[in-house]
């Protein structure tokens, strides 16, 4: 009986909490649509885009579903609002219900109910967005579309960090560059606020003529950057070597488009040319497979080796053996940077994960 009573408690508290949500859900709308109608945008430009999002196939997804199957089945017995988290957490992406801009609103266009949007750089400022929530685990992925045309001097982020001084960071820096140049992809990783982790690479496709999908996957057991599946970087867990990894503090997921140019063309020589302007970046297909954190007790639950956080399951924790093919052949290839390789800055003394096995 007194279970019952504080169930019921939860769950109104629950429902206080959602009708709270779509309140924000509904201000934030309202604003955004405030601000797509001052965008200028080119109507021909726009309805190409929207003509390729959707002539463009829907990566197929390798998601098992035996897992997602196993997690409704735990929530129904565990509980209700067990249940509502998971909704959140698998809820189809939509960008009026999961992001928020934190700057440059005027840049910002989302369309195709909230399924596409893009963001700008002009001389008067760039754009950046982030999701609503936090969360600790899980995988984040997008598909972008890349400034096209002459885009030294603009950076494109795609990152998920948590706050504070001691901060966690997992990034995707996209550096762009003279017309028919090639992008560098650039790639890092800070805990507990110490980065210096620096990963580049020349992409083996052009990231401006058409979407491809920009994943990052972090669960307990390591990191992996994927492009289109393939894994291009991989950290793993070393912390029983002394070696910090980004388990501890919850994040939020970030995109922003800037103007690098005192440093990102051949260290600042190459200048943004604002006849090209605007800048932009376009993004569609966004998933959010991330386990939510609410309190100091998701630091626990998202851990977890359950069914319902497919994140820890044994298949995820290293690359499988085609995975690592794929991880060498990256390197081999495509690799411009490597800060274990770069002994004149570490004078001599590598981070003593470059001694250690890469996956
Ligand atoms: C741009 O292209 C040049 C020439 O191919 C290359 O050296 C450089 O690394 C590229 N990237 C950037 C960001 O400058």
């Amino acid at each position: 009986m007194e279970g019952d009573k504080k169930m019921k408690a939860t769950v109104a508290e629950e429902q206080a909490k959602l009708r709270a949500f779509a309140m924000e859900v509904k201000d934030t709308k309202n604003e955004l649509e405030v601000c797509q109608k001052r965008l200028n945008l080119q109507e021909v430009e726009l309805a190409a885009t929207q003509e390729e999002a959707r002539s463009s196939k829907v990566l197929a997804e390798d998601r098992p579903c035996t897992g997602l199957a196993m997690a409704t089945l735990h929530n129904l017995i565990f509980g209700f609002v067990l249940l509502v988290a998971m909704e959140h957490a698998f809820a189809d992406f939509n960008f009026y219900k999961d992001m928020a801009c934190y700057w440059g609103y005027r840049n910002l266009a989302v369309w195709n109910n909230g399924q596409n949007f893009a963001l700008g750089l002009n001389n008067v400022s760039g754009c950046g967005i982030q999701t609503r929530n936090r969360f600790l685990f899980g995988s984040v992925e997008m598909q972008i579309k890349l400034v096209h045309g002459n885009s030294a001097g603009t950076v494109t982020t795609y990152y998920i960090s948590s706050t504070g001084s001691k901060h966690d960071e997992i990034d995707f820096e996209f550096l762009g560059n003279v017309s028919g140049q090639p992008y560098i992809i650039h790639t890092n990783i800070w805990a507990q606020g110490l980065g210096r982790k620096e990963v580049q690479f020349y992409p083996w496709f052009d990231p401006t003529a058409a979407f491809h999908n920009y994943t990052i996957h972090w669960n307990p057991s390591q990191i992996v950057w994927f492009i289109d599946g393939i894994p291009i970087r991989v950290f793993r867990n070393y912390q029983s070597y002394g070696i910090a990894f980004p388990n501890q503090q919850a994040m939020r997921a970030y995109s922003s488009i800037w103007n690098g140019d005192s440093w990102a063309t051949r260290g600042g020589q190459v200048k943004i040319n604002w006849k090209s302007a605007p800048f932009r970046a376009f993004y569609q297909q966004v998933k959010l497979r991330t386990c939510p954190w609410y309190s100091q007790a998701s630091t626990a639950q998202c851990s977890a080796k359950t069914p319902a956080n497919w994140w820890t399951a044994p298949v995820y924790s290293r690359l499988s053996y085609a995975q690592q093919g794929q991880l060498m052949w990256v390197r081999k290839n495509y690799m411009i940077y490597n800060y274990c390789q770069d002994w004149k800055r570490f004078k001599g003394v590598l981070p003593p994960e470059c001694s250690l096995p890469l996956y």
